[in-house]
């Protein structure tokens, strides 16, 4: 894909459709539509267009990942449960090799033993943890890091 043309899937796993209601105390009061919007705002400022997905089905998640390989440069991941669960979602981010950065609104390190284990970190570029709402565009501006880091060098024209 041509430099400044980058595309970035951001992909909610389960139970984040009901942000905003969902243990508020925990997750805050944002809905995932707000963040959604800022995301895109903040990828049109970094210059990536960004699609946001939510879904419950770790089968519809695997199945974007792949899919990620045609149409987009990286993913935003916050794999919810399925981050302490999902072998097979580790597998198809390591079988397409598709950069991928991992958020998670809280920090799991600081919360229950079952949370603190991650199947899917080790495959992802990094992980950012803890910051709340911001944990997302905070991971989007790491990937787009990456992603400009990992242009090919343009031959300067006179
Ligand atoms: C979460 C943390 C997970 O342990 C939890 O199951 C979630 C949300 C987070 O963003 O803090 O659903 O991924």
């Amino acid at each position: 894909m041509a430099p400044g043309k980058h595309r970035v899937l951001v992909v909610h796993g389960p139970n984040l459709n009901l942000l905003g209601l969902r243990e508020p105390e925990l997750y805050g009061d944002v809905r995932l539509e707000t963040i959604d919007e800022g995301l895109r705002e903040a990828g049109a400022a970094l210059g990536c267009a960004v699609e946001c997905r939510q879904s419950n089905s770790e089968s519809e998640i695997i199945g974007w990942i792949h899919d990620a390989l045609e149409g987009f440069d990286g993913i935003v991941l916050n794999p919810a449960a399925y981050t302490h669960t999902s072998v097979a979602i580790r597998d198809a981010i390591a079988g397409t090799g598709v950069p991928t950065v991992e958020v998670h609104l809280t920090n799991i390190h600081g919360r229950e033993d079952f949370r603190r284990t991650s199947l899917t970190a080790p495959v992802c570029l990094g992980t950012i943890a803890g910051f709340g709402a911001r944990s997302y565009g905070l991971g989007l501006r790491a990937l787009m890091d990456y992603l400009k880091a990992s242009e090919p060098e343009t031959t300067q024209s006179s």
